[in-house]
């Protein structure tokens, strides 16, 4: 496995978008190096040297995905943060110099799909705006369903405006906390579902379980989601041996701890950045054994195919896993 590349972007400009959300945008050092093209639904990984040590955090790239020159993202001031968020809205300033991964894409846009329709709750918005660009340019007719506590708290409305105004899209409010408001009613959308629309979800955890169960009588391909937080706890049950054929090593792993955990304290971790089973970055290739799935970036037949997996949260079904490390 090869690490994604590395790249130092500077941020151009920081604006309030919502309460408690900051749209960031990045731009290339110099203007004749373009940023490397990313697809609809990419996230960043942005380095941040925060005062507790350097953290890795993923972000959606939400600007429209025909941009080269720039790379923006909105961060949400996370009650829990672990440190990330409270960086961003703390300390980053304009004019810094960041390190970011090459764009990746766990949550692509099916480009064939006759309708498509979003649904996002909250920082959820972030992956559905690069996606609605991209249904614009292709003149598929989308729909998006946008829910928020109140609408100090919806960031990028002024983007969705422009968005609608330009023909075959419609956007759909829901402030749940205003005075009267209720949450988004998503078996009624999925009941009003146009024929062979396709659906994307990303927003807080009860709401993509809602989505879950509101369409688990459609055909899975036609259900896409984004998580970003784990829904899983990770693996870490252990008393299962781990071969790497390409290092010609072999580890026990502990009952406390994960695969990823092991891999790092003899030097032979892959590329790894959320540590939670969100970001894909940790994968790897299963050659024997059944992996313990916990990650949140497979899908059920990727699962079933049992021959990759997320060292960083998942474990062994098997008294042996052999991976491709
Ligand atoms: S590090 Fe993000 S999925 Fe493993």
């Amino acid at each position: 496995m090869t690490a994604s590349p590395l790249l130092q972007v500077r941020v151009r400009a920081l604006t309030y978008e919502a309460q408690g959300i900051l749209g960031i945008e990045l731009v290339p050092l110099s203007a004749e190096n373009p940023l490397p093209a990313f697809s609809a639904g990419s996230h960043i990984d942005l380095h941040l040297p925060t005062p507790q040590g350097p953290l890795i955090r993923s972000y959606s790239l939400l600007n429209d995905p025909r941009e080269t020159h720039r790379y923006c993202i909105g961060v949400n001031k996370d009650a829990r943060s672990r440190g990330g968020s409270a960086y961003v809205h703390a300390s980053l300033r304009a004019g810094d110099i960041l390190t970011i991964s090459a764009p990746r894409n766990n949550f692509p846009l099916d480009e064939a799909a006759p309708h498509q329709v979003f649904i996002a709750g909250g920082i959820g918005i972030t992956p559905m705006l690069g996606m609605l660009a991209r249904a614009q340019a292709l003149g598929t007719p989308w729909t998006l369903y946008y829910t928020a506590r109140t609408r100090a708290h919806a960031g990028f409305l002024d983007l969705l405006e422009t968005a609608a105004g330009a023909g075959n899209g419609q956007v759909v409010l829901n402030f749940d906390q205003e005075p009267g408001g209720r949450m988004l009613d998503l078996p009624a959308i999925v009941a009003a579902l146009p024929a062979g629309a396709h659906l994307y979800c990303c927003g807080p955890l009860p709401m993509l379980e809602a989505y879950e169960k509101a369409t688990a009588g459609l055909p899975a391909a036609r259900v896409h989601k984004e998580y970003f937080a784990a829904k899983d706890a990770p693996a870490t049950e252990g008393g299962f041996t781990v071969e790497l054929v390409r290092s010609r090593q072999s580890l026990q792993v502990p009952a406390g701890k994960s695969i990823l955990d092991c891999l790092i304290e003899i030097c032979a971790e892959p590329p790894y950045s959320c540590r939670e089973g969100i970001c894909g970055t940790c994968e790897v290739k299963v050659l024997e054994g059944t992996p313990d799935h916990r990650d949140l970036v497979l899908s059920d037949s990727e699962r079933a195919a049992n021959d990759r997996m997320l060292v960083c949260c998942s474990g062994a079904r098997s008294a042996r896993l052999v991976l491709d490390l």
